[in-house]
């Protein structure tokens, strides 16, 4: 079968937000320390303490927002116990994370400087499982005061006079469990008030984020919405990729055909778990006024044999970046709602677009993808229908038409997912993911609505050897973004082969 995916140029749609492509940072494991801060006085190339090799890698790849403190650790975190002379810092036990003591050396101070340095909006987390509604109004005081004012005195005093830019707070991480063990009637009525003293002291308003459902709790956001929908800017959704379920993790690189299957099949739910919260969400907000915020997705595999699992560090594949490009496509295809989204976690964590060990830094097939999308960032969206072969787990394909990368039949899932979109200068980017793990797809791309392409037509391709080609750090490079040669366009089609198991970003124009 011939597939066919007809993208319409006639009329864009709405703005795919920057901050759809945004990360996490977590203190956990080796995310923060040793994957973005190594000190001051550390043998590792550093900028004031930010590893330098980690830093050039963000801003090369594109990072348009930074979630911090957590994740589960956000709702014990105490904001004063990490400001200060650092050998003055109080130490707490990260609980959730390996009970590992924290010593407080990052703190706000270091998390504002290097949304700066990376040129990134800060996200910051706040703590409503544990913390008092005086705490998270003098933390926002702290950050973004311009005036004499006590916290702002306290800045100035700990060596930064003018305040940080603040554009999202988040009011509590994950209220139905490890932020505090809520029912969604107790959280919304918590919301309400400690999303009353996220003040605006400076010259922005800060975009307000409330703790959203996990998964399909579709019962928490209809709570929320109804009780306090008006007081939020976002809404967040947290959900993560398993092969299995949550109770069950396996390998993040040893699987087979039915690994494989059964991961991009998760994958693909994003879209049915985006339509269904953004239906109770069209009730009380028609026009879409509240964000859907997926702070927190990706891969969740098992840990990698051999180390602290509660540290939560996993390899990464071909299998994952098949899981990004589709959850991206996903999210540029739902850009009404979704306009914020995070994953998990930007270093050593996760789904990670970037490992260390030591010195050394490795960039995993999760940042390729990343970087090839970039020119989705800020973008129009371009609706798309995709005429595709269905991928089964047992051998076999059919055919069948997949709107918007859903699942409309069986328990297959479509081989190919798109999305497209034009940039303010005209410029068109295409991204398609070939979910099949053993064939390659004919693929006709017609652009409806332009009688001819544009001259300059440049495409990349990521593609696996096999489905767990991987970067170690003996072998960086294996995996990665390669040009991709594409026959000359006949009018508005352009017929491609595209490989097996892989990504592929066209720019035109
Ligand atoms: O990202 C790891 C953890 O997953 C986060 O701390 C928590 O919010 C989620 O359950």
């Amino acid at each position: 079968m011939k597939n066919l995916i007809t993208i319409n140029t006639r009329t864009p749609g709405p703005v795919i937000e920057r901050d759809v492509y945004g990360h996490f940072s977590e203190h956990l494991g080796r995310c923060i320390y040793g994957g973005l801060w190594v000190g001051p006085d550390s043998d590792i190339p550093n900028i004031n303490g930010y590893r330098k090799d980690v830093v050039e890698a963000l801003k090369k790849m594109g990072i348009p927002n930074l979630r911090w403190p957590g994740g589960c650790f956000a709702d014990e975190y105490h904001w004063k116990d990490g400001i200060g002379p650092k050998e003055e810092r109080k130490r707490m036990v990260n609980t959730h994370w390996g009970g590992v003591v924290e010593d407080n050396t990052f703190g706000t101070h270091e998390f504002m400087d290097l949304c700066e340095l990376l040129d990134c909006k800060a996200y910051v987390c706040g703590n409503v499982g544990s913390g008092s509604i005086q705490e998270m109004q003098e933390w926002v005081e702290y950050i973004t005061c311009p005036g004499d004012t006590p916290m702002a005195r306290l800045r100035a005093k700990n060596g930064r006079k003018e305040p940080w830019k603040l554009p999202y707070f988040g009011v509590g991480n994950e209220n139905w469990g490890c932020g505090g063990n809520m029912k969604p009637e107790y959280y919304a009525d918590l919301y309400r008030r400690y999303q009353t003293y996220v003040r605006k002291y400076g010259p922005d308003k800060i975009f307000k984020i409330a703790g959203g459902p996990n998964v399909a709790d579709y019962r928490w956001t209809e709570v929320l919405m109804r009780e306090a929908g008006p007081l939020m800017d976002g809404l967040s959704l947290h959900n993560y990729c398993f092969e299995e379920r949550w109770e069950n993790k396996k390998s993040a690189t040893d699987f087979d055909r039915t690994g494989w299957f059964k991961t991009l099949r998760n994958a693909y739910r994003m879209d049915e778990l985006i339509a269904e919260h953004s239906k109770i969400m069209d009730r009380y907000d028609p026009d879409k006024r509240v964000a859907l915020v997926v702070d927190e997705w990706g891969c969740w595999h098992e840990a990698e044999p051999g180390t602290n699992p509660g540290f939560l560090y996993q390899q990464n594949t071909v299998r994952d970046a098949l899981v990004a490009g589709i959850t991206l496509n996903i999210f540029n295809n739902r850009a009404d709602r979704v306009r914020i989204a995070n994953l998990a976690q930007l270093a050593n964590v996760l789904q990670s677009p970037i490992l260390t060990e030591g010195a050394k830094m490795v960039l995993t097939p999760t940042w390729h993808v990343l970087e090839m999308y970039k020119g989705h960032q800020g973008a129009k969206l371009l609706s798309t229908a995709v005429c595709t072969d269905f991928y089964y787990e047992e051998n076999g394909m059919v055919s069948g038409l997949a709107e918007r990368g859903g699942l409309p039949i069986g328990t297959g899932i479509p081989a190919l997912n798109a999305s497209a979109s034009v940039s303010d200068s005209g410029a068109y980017t295409v991204t398609l993911c070939n979910a099949d793990p053993e064939e390659s797809k004919s693929v006709s791309l017609r652009f409806d609505g332009l009688a001819s392409l544009p001259k300059t037509i440049t495409a990349r391709c990521l593609e696996g050897a096999d489905m767990n080609s991987m970067n170690t750090f003996e072998d960086p490079d294996r995996v990665q973004a390669r040009a991709f040669a594409l026959p000359a366009a006949k009018g508005n089609e352009l017929a491609l082969e595209l490989p097996a198991r892989s990504v592929l970003a066209i720019t035109l124009g």
